[in-house]
């Protein structure tokens, strides 16, 4: 079990996902430092030195500090979360973010595993499969210490939309949502339940189907709004994988991992759900999938190989 008083978390990226992220785990004590990095001079020193004046606030003891570029800081990290990399903008698929995130990942990777080579890594850059797959290229590391973020967040808007529509708890509401982080990502009414009741039981087919459409599009659907992609959301959910890791809670989330024939695939990335504890995934586990399931699960993979076949084409890796 890690010792959370000795514990070293590293955020790359302190953008507006690496900062909330940093800013979540320093409110939930998940470590003694956090150290947040980023290229732009003075944006991480600044945010983390603004985040340390809310610990007398908010009764927190994890100090945040703010690193340009510097990686020795992070030596010694035992979990590293790496936001780098362009956001969409209106108009842009996350692929379209594939030819300069691809090579951040990549030298951000690098960095990151000369100073901590023992470090659970979890990615959240977009397009969020392709780029775990490139890290862990990148990483030569077990994959059960490289995965990525996306299934916390799309399940969470799921269970969002479905708590308002219901007028329900949203902590009544458990989900499951598989595949790729983009619009053929799988959410899967047969697992979701409302306290254990079968969700089919309490809402009607067509406004189940409009909330699996909308959670589909959930990341479009903001990025109109603001102009950039969502902050609040993600930063918590890759927060949250952070928590089950170092807490060893294991906790079965849908996350971004390595397929090894699990689902009848393999060299995949791709969202299912697994265990999360102390030694990052500690199982994939194989629920069971009907036919139609498993057609749009295998739809979902065919989509993130087409962005995979991009990174292999340009052979950076
Ligand atoms: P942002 O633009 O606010 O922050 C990105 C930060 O990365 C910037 O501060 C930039 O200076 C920094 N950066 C760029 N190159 C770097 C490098 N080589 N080393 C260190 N830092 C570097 O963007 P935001 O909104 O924080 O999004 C970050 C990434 O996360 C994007 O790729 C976005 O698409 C992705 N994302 C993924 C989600 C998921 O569910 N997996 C959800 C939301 C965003
Ligand atoms: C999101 O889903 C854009 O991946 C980002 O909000």
């Amino acid at each position: 079990m890690f010792k959370i008083t000795n514990m070293k978390i590293t955020v790359v990226g302190a953008g507006n996902v690496g900062a909330t992220c940093a800013n979540c785990i320093a409110q939930k004590e998940l470590a003694n430092e956090v150290i947040l990095v980023d290229i732009k001079e003075g944006l991480s020193e600044g945010k983390a030195l603004d985040m340390w004046q809310t610990a007398p606030i908010n009764y927190y003891n994890t100090h945040v500090k703010g690193v340009t570029n510097d990686y020795a800081a992070t030596a010694g990290s035992e979990v590293v979360v790496i936001t780098s990399g362009l956001p969409r903008k209106p108009g842009m698929s996350r692929d379209d973010l594939i030819s300069i995130n691809a090579g951040i990942v990549k030298s951000v990777t690098e960095n990151v595993v000369k100073h901590s080579p023992d470090a659970i890594i979890i990615i959240v850059s977009n397009p969020l499969d392709v780029m775990t797959y490139a890290a862990f290229l990148t990483a030569k590391k077990a994959s059960n210490k490289v995965f990525g973020m996306a299934g916390v967040l799309d399940t969470a808007r799921y269970r969002a939309f479905l708590a308002e529509e219901l007028n329900v708890s949203p902590k009544d509401i458990q989900a499951l949502l598989m595949g790729g982080h983009g619009d053929t990502m799988v959410p899967l009414p047969r697992y979701t339940t409302v306290a254990g009741i079968p969700v089919t039981e309490l809402i009607e087919a067509d406004k189940l189907e409009a909330i699996i459409e909308r959670t589909k599009k959930g990341g479009g659907e903001l990025v109109n709004l603001m102009g950039t992609s969502a902050w609040y959301a993600p930063g918590a959910a890759a927060a949250q994988m952070v928590e089950a890791i170092v807490r060893d809670q294991k906790r079965i989330f849908p996350v971004c991992a390595l397929l090894n024939g699990e689902y009848g695939m393999k060299d995949i990335y791709l969202g299912v759900p697994v265990k999360l504890g102390k030694n990052g995934i500690e199982e994939v586990i194989e629920v069971k999938l009907n036919k139609e399931e498993m057609e749009l699960l295998e739809g979902s993979a065919a989509a993130v190989k087409s962005v995979m076949k991009v990174l292999d084409e340009m052979n950076i890796m």
